[in-house]
């Protein structure tokens, strides 16, 4: 505990940027420990345009585990938080800061108390992954304050505890969080399959279409889905091991026309065992379903795809562009045919990779 006075505070600050699944992780086969049922792949978005910032401090002064979420305080009693809190704690070391006067020791972190702060920096009612950012960060910044060892792979299996998905914003680039074996979820650790660099050409843009709440989780549709659809075990045991084989190559190669061929089908299929969970579960809608309609048309009429289009548990659409100036097409396209004042329900488009954030509404 501290050696000289109790009126200190240390802390650390982490940004982790959120990410898009590609080929999708939908159903668990442990909901305690967040276990899958299929591996997924996805693409880390660029810090500046969506990432959770987040502080972790420790005092003697503090009374209690507490968090801030967007400047408003929230209950910490759930199973996701403790579960991450618990392991990190448990993976503690001494800790010294010898200008303050500071140390803490091994055990000395069990009678401490921590305060977290966490920012996002785009909107969280928006539906787009704030929990996979907001678990990852959390964990990252606890393991650098309590000067954990672990590397980034044994803290993604702790994220993962948080939000599945968070698991895979341990790392850049693309990422593949493996589904493992082991009952105790030691092997299902998300790894990195090639840095950021390795395909810098593709632009992201996240069309959205609604920032309303979605109406069924992703936690309960998904369980929704794996105990009625007939389809979800198809997916999990013959469809996605398939692919993810032919996406891991196709990334390796940059391969676009192949990229997008299995992110537009994994999305399409990830939203057909939607439908095919009873009662039906519907993520998307009118103005989603055009989007598709309208680059399906493009990537046929140009001959070779220039946009993929993936969607995750509600209507946004996030489309990948093969380089810029697909990009900027894209844009072109979707404000000539999503107009912003045409009242089609279609509000901003966030644009990722090194470019802009544009505000159509
Ligand atoms: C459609 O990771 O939010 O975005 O593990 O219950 O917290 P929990 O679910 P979550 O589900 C994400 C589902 C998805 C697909 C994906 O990101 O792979």
């Amino acid at each position: 505990m501290a050696e000289k006075n109790d009126s200190w505070v240390l802390m650390v600050t982490a940004q982790t940027p959120t990410n898009i699944a590609v080929i999708k992780y939908w159903g668990k086969r442990d909901e305690n420990l967040i276990l899958p049922i299929n591996d997924s792949i996805s693409v880390t978005l660029d810090p500046a345009h969506l990432c959770t910032t987040t502080t972790v401090a420790v005092s003697p002064a503090f009374t209690q585990d507490r968090m801030w979420l967007n400047g408003k305080e929230i209950s910490l009693s759930g199973g996701r938080y403790q579960n991450c809190l618990r392991e990190i704690r448990s993976r503690a070391n001494d800790v010294e800061d010898k200008k303050k006067g500071i140390k803490i020791t091994k055990k000395g972190w069990e009678k401490l108390h921590l305060h977290i702060a966490s920012y996002n920096n785009f909107p969280t009612a928006a539906g787009l992954a704030s929990s996979a950012a907001g678990f990852a960060c959390l964990v990252f910044s606890l393991a650098k304050l309590m000067n954990a060892k672990e590397d980034n792979g044994q803290l993604s299996a702790i994220a993962r505890q948080g939000s599945g998905s968070a698991c895979r914003s341990l790392y850049g680039g693309f990422v593949k969080w493996i589904m493992g074996k082991e009952e105790n979820g030691s092997d299902s650790i998300a790894a990195q399959l090639v840095d950021e660099k390795h395909w810098d050409e593709l632009v992201i843009l996240i069309a959205v279409v609604s920032s309303r709440q979605k109406e069924t989780s992703s936690t309960s549709g998904m369980r929704e889905t794996v105990e009625t659809s007939p389809l979800i075990q198809h997916r999990a045991s013959e469809v996605v091991p398939k692919r993810i084989i032919q996406m891991e190559e196709a990334i390796r190669n940059r391969d676009f026309p192949t990229f997008t061929r299995l992110t537009c089908s994994d999305s399409n299929q990830f939203h057909a065992v939607c439908l095919d969970t009873s009662p039906p579960i519907f993520y998307m809608n009118d103005t989603s379903h055009r989007i598709i309609s309208c680059v399906e048309k493009w990537n046929r009429s140009e001959g070779t795809p220039q946009v993929a289009y993936t969607f995750d548990a509600g209507p946004n659409a996030v489309l990948i562009a093969r380089n810029r100036k697909a990009a900027t097409l894209l844009l072109q396209r979707l404000l000539f045919y999503f107009p912003p004042e045409s009242g089609a329900d279609l509000n901003s488009y966030v644009v990722g990779d090194k470019s802009i954030l544009k505000d159509a509404g």
